[in-house]
C-alpha cells in the first residue's frame, strides 16, 4: 500500500515537475519561430539539439521547416512573409543572402550578445565578413560546411582497389572500376544545386585555386569563356556516364543513401552527407571513406549556415538567447558531429569529431592559412542570388545535354555578363 501512494507520489511529483517546467517556458512568454531547410533526418536531429537547449532556456521553438536542399524553396517562402509583413523570428541564411537582407536594413543587431561572448576573437575573418554587416554582427553562424568531399562506400571502395584518386584520370578509372561491380558508379541527385555542387568540384580539380578564384568568384568572363571552361564541361557530360536513369530531381540525402546502402559507390558532396552516413549508424574509416575531390586537396570551398534575426521589437529576448545558445561552445561540438559540419569557432578541440571531421577541420585551418579557402558558388559564397542563378541555369542546361561544352561557355559568359 505505501509502495503504491509512494509511486504515485513520485508519479505525480514528475507530473507537477513537467508542468512547472512547461510553465516557466510559457511564463517566459519567449518564443522563436525559426524558417530552416533541415528537414534530412540527419539535419533534424542536429536542429533538434538547438531546439533543446533553447526549449532549458525558456524559449519556445515553432518550427517552420520548407523542404527543398540548399535553401531555394526556403528562400522563396521567407521573400513572401516579409512581404507580407510577417517575417519569422529567426531564419537559416547563407552568405550573400544574409548580406542582401542586411542591406535592406530588415535584420537585428546581434552586437550586444556577439561583443558579450567575445564572438570577433573566435568565428574565422572568412566568416565574420558575412556574418557582419558595416561592422555590426546581424547572423550567427552555426558551422562550416565545405563541398569539395567525396562519400564512398568503402566495400565498393575496396573491392576497387581501395586507392584514393588523387587527379581526374584515376578519378575516372575508380568509376570505370565500380561500373564492372555492377553498381550505379556515381549516386547523383539532379537538382540545378546539386548540379553545380558538383560543377565547382570540377572547376576547382580542373583550374585548380587560382582559376576557381578568376571565374567564380571574381566572375572573370575571359576565365569563364576559357578553353579550361570548355574541358569543365566535358568533364560534367563525362560524369553523366556514370549516373542512374533515375537522377532527375532525386534530392541529396536519396542520392546518399544509396551510397549508404551500396547500390552505388560514390557521391560527390558537401559534408552534410556524412550526417546521413552517421544517422544510418554507420562509421567512418568502417562503413564508409570520405577524401577531398581529385586534384583539391589543400583547398577548401566553404559555406556557413547562420541564424539571421529580423529585426522584432517584441523577440529581442529570445532572439538574443537563441544567437548565444547557437555560439555556445559545447552547442558547437554537439550539433556539427550530427550535422557533419565542423565548429563555426576556432578554439573547440577536435577530439570529439569522427575522422572525417577531424580532417575537416584541419583542412579549413590550412586552406585559410594559405589563401584557398573558398566561397562555394552553389551555397551563396561566391556571388549573390542573381549570379548563382545564372550559373544554375547553364550547368543543369548542359549536364541534360542542352548544350555542348562549347554552347555552354558561350552561354555561361553572357549569362554571367547578364546578371552581373
Ligand atoms: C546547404 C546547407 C547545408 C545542408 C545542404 C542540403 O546549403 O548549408 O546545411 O542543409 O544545403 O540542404
Amino acid at each position: 500500500m505505501f509502495r503504491r501512494f509512494a509511486t504515485a507520489l513520485a508519479a505525480s511529483a514528475g507530473l507537477v515537475a513537467l508542468a512547472t517546467g512547461a510553465a516557466s517556458a510559457q511564463d517566459s512568454g519567449q518564443s522563436v519561430e525559426v524558417l530552416h531547410w533541415w528537414t534530412a533526418g540527419s539535419e533534424a536531429a542536429a536542429l533538434n539539439v538547438l531546439k533543446q537547449n533553447l526549449e532549458k532556456e525558456g524559449v519556445t521553438w515553432k518550427d517552420m521547416p520548407v523542404a527543398g536542399g540548399a535553401g531555394t524553396e526556403a528562400m522563396t517562402v521567407l521573400r513572401a512573409r516579409v512581404t507580407s509583413g510577417n517575417a519569422p523570428t529567426a531564419v537559416q541564411l547563407l552568405g550573400f543572402d544574409v548580406t542582401d537582407w542586411a542591406k535592406q536594413g530588415v535584420l537585428a543587431n546581434l552586437d550586444p550578445v556577439a561583443e558579450e561572448e567575445k564572438w570577433g576573437e573566435v568565428i574565422p575573418e572568412a566568416l565574420q565578413s558575412f556574418a557582419k554587416y558595416d561592422g555590426h554582427w546581424i547572423a550567427a553562424p552555426v558551422n562550416i560546411h565545405s563541398t569539395n568531399w567525396i562519400w564512398i562506400n568503402k566495400a565498393a571502395f575496396d573491392k576497387a582497389g581501395g586507392k584514393q584518386p588523387t587527379n581526374w584520370d584515376e578519378f575516372i578509372a575508380l568509376l570505370d572500376k565500380m561500373k564492372e561491380q555492377g553498381i550505379t558508379p556515381l549516386a547523383y541527385g539532379g537538382q540545378a544545386w546539386q548540379d553545380t555542387t558538383v560543377f565547382e568540384n570540377v572547376v576547382l580539380s580542373t583550374g585548380g585555386p587560382d582559376f576557381y578564384k578568376k571565374a567564380i568568384l571574381d566572375l572573370d568572363s575571359e576565365a569563364l569563356g576559357s578553353d579550361t571552361m570548355k574541358t569543365v564541361f566535358e568533364r560534367m557530360t563525362q560524369l553523366r556516364g556514370y549516373v542512374d536513369d533515375n537522377f532527375s530531381g532525386r534530392d541529396w540525402n536519396l542520392a546518399t543513401a544509396k551510397v549508404i546502402d551500396g547500390s552505388a559507390g560514390l557521391q560527390i558532396m558537401g559534408d552534410w552527407a556524412k550526417g546521413e552516413f552517421r544517422n544510418a549508424d554507420k562509421k567512418a574509416g568502417e562503413d564508409f571513406v570520405c577524401f577531398r575531390f581529385p586534384g583539391t586537396q589543400g583547398d577548401v570551398t566553404f559555406n556557413s549556415d547562420m541564424f539571421a534575426m529580423f529585426d522584432q521589437k517584441s523577440n529581442v529576448e529570445a532572439q538574443r538567447k537563441l544567437a548565444s545558445a547557437i555560439e555556445d561552445p559545447s552547442f558547437q561540438i554537439a550539433f556539427n558531429k550530427v550535422k557533419g559540419s565542423v565548429p563555426a569557432r576556432t578554439d573547440i578541440p577536435a577530439d570529439e569529431f569522427d575522422p572525417c571531421g577531424q580532417k575537416g577541420m584541419k583542412d579549413v585551418k590550412e586552406a585559410s592559412a594559405n589563401g584557398t579557402l573558398m566561397g562555394s558558388l552553389a551555397h551563396g559564397y561566391a556571388a549573390p542570388a542573381g549570379v548563382k542563378n545564372a550559373f544554375f541555369d547553364v550547368v543543369t542546361a548542359e549536364f541534360n545535354g542542352q548544350y555542348d561544352a562549347s554552347e555552354a561557355v558561350e552561354q555561361l559568359v553572357n549569362a554571367v555578363e547578364g546578371a552581373k
